[in-house]
């Protein structure tokens, strides 16, 4: 009886556990709430000390190679930002352009 209730136990757990990391797994990372940390440099449609995302490349492997490794005094974000996170900020920057 008791092995009965315990094994339902670390059952419901399971499942419960299985539930939140789906949940958060499924949610992608918002490319708008990421931009807030380049929002220091870049705008939408003003140039501030770094280019408007309006005149920014439509060549999304420019634009990942840029955030990722930098370029003159825009910062890399290599090993700051994971790739998902790089991803929903393209296509943040090409959703707005
Ligand atoms: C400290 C200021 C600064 C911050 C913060 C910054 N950038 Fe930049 N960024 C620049 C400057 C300056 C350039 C122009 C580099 C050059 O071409 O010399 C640039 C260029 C770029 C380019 C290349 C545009 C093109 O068409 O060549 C992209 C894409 C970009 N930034 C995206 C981002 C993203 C996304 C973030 C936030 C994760 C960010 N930047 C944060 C200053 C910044």
């Amino acid at each position: 009886m008791t092995m009965i209730r315990s094994c339902t136990k670390v059952l419901f757990t399971s499942l419960l556990l299985g539930a939140v990391s789906m949940a958060s797994a499924s949610e992608p990372p918002s490319g708008q709430k990421l931009f807030k940390k380049c929002s220091i440099c870049h705008a939408i449609d003003k140039k501030k000390l770094g280019p408007s995302i309006k005149s920014m490349s439509s060549d999304e492997e420019v634009l990942r190679q840029v955030i990722t490794k930098g370029k003159n005094s825009m910062p890399g974000y290599e090993g700051k930002l994971t790739s998902v996170e790089i991803d929903a900020l393209v296509g943040y920057l090409l959703e707005n352009r």
